[in-house]
């Protein structure tokens, strides 16, 4: 496999300041719980909660459609459930990518049943390409097209995940 970078460490850094100050002015004084979608926005999430000038409480969701292949089965389980209760608070689900929409979709339906004063979605990567269904991601770091993408969290087969820039896979010949 080839590696070609897309976004860079630098870049990803700053548009990820750029999102915490707009979810930090949207949600001023306001009750909000940021959730991770594990696994992989764990390292997009680390960094964007550190960027919010705002109090936030963090929590963490598991969720699985992909099965070590680059292409989406469809199916989506959610294993790992949150710990704090959403009622009453705004919910930022925060995504490191949004590829067919499924999983976001379903934690969103999930959640919405909970009573949440609001449920935005924060995704470093809106791809476009493969959505099945309709997601208005509020908070998109970069809109992509199509392509396979690791790094920064994304892996391929659970390799990858900690390179600290995003890179396009490229399947050798
Ligand atoms: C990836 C990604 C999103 C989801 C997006 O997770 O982190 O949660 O897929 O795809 P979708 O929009 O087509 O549903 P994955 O299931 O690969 O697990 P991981 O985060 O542990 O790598």
């Amino acid at each position: 496999m080839n590696l070609q970078l897309m976004y860079s460490s630098e870049l990803i850094q700053a548009r990820t300041r750029e999102l915490g100050a707009r979810i930090s002015k949207d949600f001023h004084d306001l009750p909000l719980v940021a959730v991770c979608v594990l696994k992989g926005a764990a390292i997009f999430f680390a960094d964007l909660v550190r960027s919010l000038s705002i109090e936030t409480e963090m929590d963490f969701v598991r969720m699985s459609s992909y099965a070590g292949s680059t292409s989406s089965s469809g199916k989506v389980t959610f294993s790992k459930d949150m710990e704090i209760p959403i009622k009453d608070k705004h919910v930022l689900i925060v995504e490191d990518i949004v590829d067919t929409g499924l999983s976001v979709s379903y934690l969103r339906h999930v959640l919405e049943a909970r009573n949440p004063l609001s449920i935005s979605i924060c995704a470093l990567i809106d791809k476009l390409e493969r959505r099945q269904v309709q997601v208005k991601v509020h908070y998109p770091g970069f809109v992509l097209q199509e392509g396979f993408i690791v790094g920064y969290g994304l892996d391929y087969a659970e390799k990858y995940r900690q390179l600290p820039g995003i890179f396009k896979l490229i399947s050798e010949k």
